[in-house]
């Protein structure tokens, strides 16, 4: 199997519905409305999906629901030969944005991490995420409990939900929190919003990759910039397809970027609630634009210069 690596990819989005439904039974907690027949998350849209992804979300009460989610995940990411995932976590859905609750989420989630590592599971690191729509206060928030956690397992810095909602320089001050304690940085733009959110997001935010980023190639002097300044996008597109972004894969731009000069990655986002996985998405890549086990290797070690663990662990992947 192809050594794979993930950088984008939600702690709660990755969560297997068995595990959500299991969870709001013993909380007899009603999310009945969020499965569709066959068990699966249900939405329509972009704003669905994320009222859905909270509704999940809101049955994972404890340090210890985080944990057993983290082997779930891991367990699932090693089936596809992942060897380093980088995670968004979030303080606001782990004790609600309090540092000393955060402290044991992440004890929970560490440790739960580390013991797949050493079953021989993938190397697995935090990006500590604010949400968008819940405005700049609980961002700077989210941000404190980064600088405060950073460290060996916290390396990075983003911020997720809904890029319709206000500015990317709302969550300025967040960012150089973040990056003041050492933080690697990288925020979701170009997904919802077109070329100028990717603008905005490095030139105030400062961060060197890009979650999605894909409509940068509505601009193709923005194209140029991303590969000059060897910005990283974080590709997801089974996410971006599920979401209605784009029809298939064969629409889809990740090919154009690659060949443009961009660093491209590829990742799964959420992936149950896209129905897919890493390994489905090598497989459409496959299909779709002939990419080869040479093709896939050369984008795991852009993967892996991008990612924002220590070089030490670097050295260990690949
Ligand atoms: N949170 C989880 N998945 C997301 C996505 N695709 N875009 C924005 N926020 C998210
Ligand atoms: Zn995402």
């Amino acid at each position: 199997m192809i050594p794979k690596l993930e950088l984008h990819l939600h702690l709660e989005g990755a969560a297997p519905p068995a595990l959500i439904r299991d969870l709001a039974a013993r909380r007899h907690i009603d999310i009945s409305g969020i499965f569709d027949e066959r068990g699966r998350y249900k939405f329509t849209d972009f704003a669905g999906f994320l009222a859905v992804y909270e509704a999940a979300t809101s049955v994972l009460q404890s340090p210890e629901d985080y944990a057993r989610l983290t082997r779930a995940v891991l367990e699932d990411s090693a089936d596809q030969g992942v060897v380093y995932a980088e995670t968004f976590l979030s303080p606001d859905f782990c004790g609600g944005g309090d540092l000393s609750a955060w402290r044991d989420y992440l004890a929970a989630i560490e440790e739960a991490a580390a013991q797949c590592a050493a079953q021989g599971g993938p190397e697995l690191r935090g990006i500590l995420t604010c949400v968008r729509h819940f405005g700049p206060e609980r961002a700077k928030r989210a941000a404190l409990c980064a600088a405060e956690t950073a460290g060996r397992f916290v390396t990075g810095f983003g911020m997720g939900g809904d890029e319709t909602v206000g500015a990317q320089k709302d969550y300025a001050w967040s960012f150089d929190c973040a990056r003041e304690a050492g933080l690697g940085l990288t925020t979701h733009a170009g997904e919802w919003r077109g070329p100028q959110e990717i603008r905005d997001a490095l030139q105030d935010l400062g961060v060197t990759r890009i979650g999605h980023g894909v409509r940068a190639i509505e601009d193709l002097a923005l194209v140029d910039e991303l590969a000059e300044r060897g910005i990283t996008l974080e590709v997801c597109p089974g996410s971006n397809i599920a979401l209605g972004l784009y029809p298939d894969l064969r629409h889809h731009p990740i090919s154009e970027l690659d060949r443009r000069g961009v660093k491209v990655t590829i990742s799964t986002d959420d992936p149950p609630f896209f129905h897919t996985s890493l390994t489905r998405e090598y497989e459409g890549l496959h299909a779709a634009f002939d990419w080869d086990e040479g093709q896939f290797m050369r984008l795991g070690h852009t993967a892996l210069d991008a990612a924002f663990c220590d070089t030490d662990t670097k050295a260990r992947i690949l």
